[in-house]
């Protein structure tokens, strides 16, 4: 009933690609099982998305990819506020208002930063002690190297999405957890600073239970985009089939009960998310009893992948090929996230002093 508060929740993907069966045990399966019970709030962040390697065309395209893949993995815009994050001029202005109050060491100091700031610079990974060159690095002044300033003030930028919206839930994965921490830094630092109790501190959503890690097929890791190693909800059955057919294993037991390598584990653990329990236990016994062959394990993995991905994958063309539906979903999105962005970055300008003459 709408007497009762929801708690709002929201979280957000960058469009720099189609997504992944990591994106979907991670987020979308969990976005959509929150739909009934919390006011929801799931966004594409385009914005987010130019910090790395800006491709007007890809940047197009994948916004129209990541909404389709939300709406088909089962994010209803009858219950949740599906928007896009340019499409709320208001982050823009906030993101501008809340830097004031953000300082360029603690951002320069935030892991993704580093990340990305050295891949962007060209250097090779970190040694604890060398943040005295980093920053050198960073400070620069070959102008063909450069860290762009967006990738530096991302913290601000996803910190403003979450308060312009007063969110107190945010599900988000553990990478994105010191993003959340300094947005509750942030908050209070506003809130302190002016002397008022405005933004509320948000919090990560616990769903109970340990975090589902999706691994890749390259043996370590997790699924990513950027690792090169994963399955696409839209991949079609005979590229996925391929996919898991390659990805690596090893010589196989030599031994009853031999500890699990990294890769076949991985994909063990890919099989306990997609398969039955009997599936499972039928490959862990041939693991146990050394009669395991690799290839049947493999080809059972892909077609259960495929049963998950499959209806996925065709509501998602069925979605993307009606533009004016993905175009009425935006729009209801933006004139909700809008309105709510808009009440509070009216009541920021004021508290900060700008009321006009
Ligand atoms: N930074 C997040 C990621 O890369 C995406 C994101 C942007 C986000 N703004 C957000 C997530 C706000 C949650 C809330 O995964």
């Amino acid at each position: 009933m709408a007497s009762t508060q929801k708690e709002i929740v929201l979280s957000g993907i960058r469009s720099t690609g189609n997504l992944h069966l990591g994106n979907y045990y991670g987020a979308l399966r969990k976005f959509a099982a929150l739909q009934d019970d919390y006011d929801c709030n799931f966004f594409i962040a385009d914005l987010h998305a130019l910090t790395t390697a800006p491709d007007p065309a890809a940047l197009h395209a994948n916004v129209k990819n990541v909404l389709a893949e939300y709406l088909a993995a089962g994010i209803d815009p009858e219950k949740a506020t599906i928007f896009i994050q340019s499409d709320i001029p208001e982050i823009s202005e906030m993101y501008l208002l809340l830097n004031m109050h953000v300082g360029i060491g603690e951002l320069m100091r935030t892991a993704s930063f580093k990340d990305k700031a050295r891949k962007a610079l060209g250097l090779t990974a970190p040694d604890d002690d060398d943040d005295g060159d980093f920053a050198r690095e960073v400070c620069g002044n070959e102008t063909n190297k450069r860290v762009n300033a967006g990738l530096l003030t991302y913290p601000t930028l996803m910190a403003v999405d979450i308060l312009i919206q007063k969110a107190t839930k945010v599900p988000v994965g553990k990478d994105q957890l010191q993003h959340l921490e300094l947005t509750r830094r942030f908050a209070r630092r506003f809130n302190s600073f002016y002397g008022v109790d405005f933004f509320p501190e948000p919090t990560d959503f616990d769903f109970g239970g340990a975090p589902v890690k999706v691994p890749g097929l390259d043996g370590s890791g997790k699924m990513g985009k950027s690792e090169g190693n994963c399955l696409y909800l839209t991949d079609d059955p005979k590229v996925l089939r391929k996919k898991v057919m390659r990805a690596t294993t090893d010589e196989g037991p030599k031994a009853p009960d031999s500890p699990m390598s990294e890769p076949v584990a991985n994909l063990f653990t890919l099989l306990e998310l997609t398969s039955t329990p009997e599936v499972v236990k039928h490959f862990r016994d041939a693991y146990a009893d050394c009669s395991i062959r690799y290839g049947d394990l493999k080809k059972q993995l892909a077609e259960d992948i495929l049963k998950v991905t499959t209806p996925i994958r065709e509501r998602a063309l069925d979605i993307m090929a009606d533009d004016a539906y993905l175009r009425r979903v935006v729009a209801q999105g933006a004139e909700k996230a809008r309105a709510r962005a808009a009440d509070t970055l009216r009541e920021v300008r004021h508290i900060m002093g700008i009321r006009g003459i």
